[in-house]
Formats: structure tokens, C-alpha cells, sequence
């Protein structure tokens, strides 16, 4: 998606917001020829060395068979789909996979996520930060490629975070993220997270680190567009099945329409040069 929605390089420094319980993607970006990657959450979930290191092997297998990605039928739920499940041979190329996948590269790739935070051969670093609060963690103006699955709708302070963003790429840096603004098992309708008052809304989070943050489509279009970001592509998921406009909470009962029927977004956008 992101060659298509005009990445032309390979991205030599890559971060990632909230890799969830495994460091399985940025291990693939840094198998792909990127040499350094941040993995930045609030817990630290993908702790566990042992399963980073299967993962990355069960990764490594996959490049070298250049098997296909998996499709529609096997993870129906995830989008966007694509054009094509091919193996993106025409993004990895022969010539630069020979130079990726050599056996000394993978090797030192291994010996970085077996000492995190410690540069291995081949100049490659991991870098976890769990949790993360100071935007230090990355230097200004460093970053290609931030990217971002299931985790803008759970971050609280969303303004700092999109300038923290902003402030780590690059001048012509790339950024992909999914944004899920579902209920999270909140409610019964997939949009019934906003029809609950902020008191209500306070007792359910409870004392847990992180929910859902209940902004809608509209503040991150907002932040991007406010912190100057080219936004290249925004698919949308319309869904109408949910609650309607007359049971929203006070604070959302000026929520446009395109925002009560958004259910999930995939953004891509780049710093202007
Ligand atoms: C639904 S999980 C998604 C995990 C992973 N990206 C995936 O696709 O499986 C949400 C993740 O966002 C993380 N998260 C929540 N708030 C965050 C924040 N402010 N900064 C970074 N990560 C955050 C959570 O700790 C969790 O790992």
C-alpha cells in the first residue's frame, strides 16, 4: 500500500506506535532491509524474547520462500484488502532480497533483538521503549517510515502524539496507521461507545492504562491537516447499523454524519520535503 500510495525507497529507520504483542512487524521491516526500528507502547506486551526470536525465524522462512500474503478468506476482518496476495516481488527484487536475506545480515538482525537497544553488525538496532513518554526516545527528523495498526484509537493524548509523529519523520517521511473507532466490547452496536456520559464513561475505564480514546475520524483528519501532513490515502469503512444521532452523549451530539458511520480508516500521508 504504501509503495503504491508513492513510497519509492526502501526505509532505513523505521518506528512503530503500539506493536501489540509481538515486534513481528518491524521484525519483517528490518528482514525487508531497514536497520533500525523503535517499538514504542504503553505496556510492555511484546516482551517475551523467546517468542520475538520464533517469530522472526517463522518471518525469515516466509521472505525466503517468498510465500504470498494472506488473503481475504484467511483474515477476513482485516483491511484494506489488497489487489494483489502475490509475494510484492516487485517491490522486493531478487538482487535486493540476495543482500536482505544474506545469512550475516539475518544473523545480526537476530543479535539485535536478543540485545535490544544495543547496536548488532551491520549497523542494526532495536529499540523498545514500553512504556514510552518522552519524545527524546527518537531523534528529530530521523524516522522514513512510522507506522501504526489498531492503536490511534487507544492513545490519550492524540495532539502530542501526531506532533511527536510529525517532529520523528523526516522531511518527505512516510506514515501508515489503521484506526479502529469500534465499541472495543464497550457497548453492543459497534458505535455505542458514544452514547455514554463521561461519568459513565470513567467508571468503565476503570483503572486500566489505556481504552479507547472515543475520537472520532474527524480529530485525527483534523490533527494531520493541523500538524501539515500530505495525507495521500484515507479508506474509509461506512458502517449504518449502529446506534443512531439521538442516543449520543452531549459531548458528541454535533458529530457529523460521515463520523457516526465510520467505523475504521486506513491513512497513509508524508511530511512535505
Ligand atoms: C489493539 S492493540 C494493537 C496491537 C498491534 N498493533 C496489533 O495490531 O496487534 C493496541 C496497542 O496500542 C498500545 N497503546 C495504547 N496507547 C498507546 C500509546 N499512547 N502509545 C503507544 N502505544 C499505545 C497498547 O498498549 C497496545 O499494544
Amino acid at each position: 500500500m504504501a509503495c503504491q500510495n508513492g513510497l519509492t525507497s526502501y526505509p532505513e529507520v523505521v518506528a512503530e506506535l503500539g506493536p501489540g504483542n509481538s515486534l513481528g512487524t518491524g521484525l519483517a521491516a528490518l528482514i525487508a532491509g531497514a536497520n533500525a526500528y523503535y517499538a514504542l507502547d504503553v505496556v510492555e506486551y511484546a516482551g517475551n524474547k523467546q517468542r520475538n526470536i520464533e517469530i522472526f525465524e517463522e518471518l525469515v522462512e516466509l521472505f525466503k520462500k517468498r510465500t504470498e500474503i494472506p488473503d481475504e478468506t484467511a483474515f477476513p476482518r482485516l483491511r484494506p484488502y489488497l489487489d494483489s496476495y502475490e509475494f510484492p516481488g516487485q517491490i522486493l527484487s531478487e538482487e535486493h532480497l540476495a543482500w536482505a536475506l544474506h545469512p550475516d545480515r539475518i544473523g545480526s538482525i537476530k543479535n539485535a533483538l536478543l540485545n535490544l537497544n544495543n547496536i548488532s553488525g551491520h549497523g542494526i538496532k532495536i529499540s523498545f521503549y514500553a512504556p514510552w513518554y518522552d519524545t527524546k526516545v527518537i531523534k528529530n527528523e530521523s524516522v522514513n517510515l512510522i507506522f501504526s495498526q489498531a492503536v490511534l484509537e487507544h492513545v490519550d493524548d492524540l495532539t502530542s502524539t501526531y506532533e511527536a509523529l510529525y517532529r520523528w519523520l523526516k522531511p518527505g517521511g512516510f506514515m501508515s496507521h489503521e484506526i479502529d473507532f469500534k465499541s472495543h466490547g464497550t457497548a453492543k452496536e459497534w458505535n455505542g461507545h458514544w452514547k455514554y456520559s463521561d461519568i459513565a464513561w470513567k467508571l468503565i475505564r476503570g483503572k486500566r492504562p489505556y481504552l479507547i480514546n472515543r475520537q472520532p475520524y474527524l480529530t485525527h483528519l483534523n490533527l494531520l491537516q493541523k500538524s501539515n501532513f500530505n495525507i495521500l490515502c484515507n479508506l474509509k469503512i461506512k458502517d449504518h447499523s449502529g446506534i443512531r444521532r439521538n442516543r449520543l452523549a452531549l459531548r458528541f451530539k454535533n458529530m457529523s454524519e460521515d463520523d457516526l458511520t465510520t467505523r475504521g480508516v486506513f491513512i497513509q500521508a508524508t511530511k512535505a520535503k
